[in-house]
């Protein structure tokens, strides 16, 4: 099936590494122009290199999305290279860097900086971006939450908070673009083999003293979260999806939040 991409003009966040170098990759595959992005230099120039070798049209940015200097810089260098962006997906984001996750002991600025690299983030962009899709007519915004911003869990206070409100401002700014043709959604992964997933495992293991056995955290926690499809989601699964919503074949879903977790939310919610 053609997804009708080829020709679209995409900026992916977060693409440097995992999910989003993952749907950057599949983007160019589908011959979209693509804004490569991230804060790590070498890691952004790597995927974007590796997406040229293969044809694709690419360009990268370096910038820290959690400040208004950063993400207008990224704005500013996709506009200049592009003209204007189809397809922005705010997917950068995660959860505290500092070394707790526990609600009493994460201080509460880790709290507001969560929020500022997942949802404030996605605002700038928002603003800078989607105002030009409007005026021409077509326009896609893919939001990337989580399984935590949908089931609450006893840790990381700031970031299934932060992820349930990207869920919200999906729905919100689809209806505020009611009619224009530029569509709104939202993807929750449950939990995709990612450098971030990693980090989270070599964290259990070692609360569990179980040394740096990542196999075993990876089993036990897949075990223990109710999916229905046994294994851990690969980039690809999140990127298919990503494609389907980016798709003009996709314009009659808006709104949407799409659960890529292997069946992990047991609800019918
Ligand atoms: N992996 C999972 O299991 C999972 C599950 C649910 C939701 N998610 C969500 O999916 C998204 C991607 O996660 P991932 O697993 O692919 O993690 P990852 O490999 O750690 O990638 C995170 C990306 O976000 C970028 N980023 C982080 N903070 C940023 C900031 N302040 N400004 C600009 N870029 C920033 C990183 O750039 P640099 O590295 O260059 O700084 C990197 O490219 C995140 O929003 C995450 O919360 C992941």
């Amino acid at each position: 099936m053609d997804l009708q991409l080829s020709g679209k003009r995409a900026l992916v966040t977060g693409s440097s590494s995992g999910i989003g170098a993952g749907i950057a990759r599949l983007f160019a595959d589908e011959g979209v122009s693509v804004v490569v992005t991230g804060r790590n230099v070498e890691r952004t120039e790597k995927v974007a290199a590796d997406l040229a070798t293969s044809g694709a049209t690419v360009v990268s940015v370096v910038g820290d999305l959690a400040t208004d200097t950063g993400a207008a810089h990224v704005a500013d260098v996709a506009l200049e290279a592009f003209g204007g962006i189809d397809i922005l997906v705010n997917n950068a984001g995660g959860g505290s860097e500092g070394d707790t996750v526990s609600w009493f002991e994460m201080p509460l600025s880790e709290w507001t900086a969560t929020y500022e690299k997942n949802v404030v983030a996605a605002g700038r962009l928002i603003h800078r971006l989607v105002p030009g899709m409007r005026e021409r007519g077509w326009g896609r915004v893919i939001q990337m939450s989580s399984a935590a911003g949908i089931i609450p869990t006893s840790a990381q206070p700031d970031y299934g908070t932060a992820k349930a409100a990207m869920v919200n401002l999906s729905m919100g700014l689809s209806k505020t673009l009611s009619g224009t043709g530029v569509t709104v959604n939202t993807i929750s992964p449950g939990m995709i083999m990612t450098g971030l997933l990693q980090g989270f495992l070599a964290k259990f293991a070692e609360k569990r003293g179980w040394g740096d056995d990542t196999d075993r955290a990876a089993e036990y926690v897949l075990k223990g979260c109710g999916q229905t499809v046994n294994r851990i989601g690969q980039v690809e699964d999140v990127a298919y999806a990503v494609a389907m919503l980016a798709s003009p074949l996709g314009g009659f879903m808006n709104g949407l939040n799409l659960h890529i977790d292997g069946g992990g939310t047991s609800s019918i919610y």
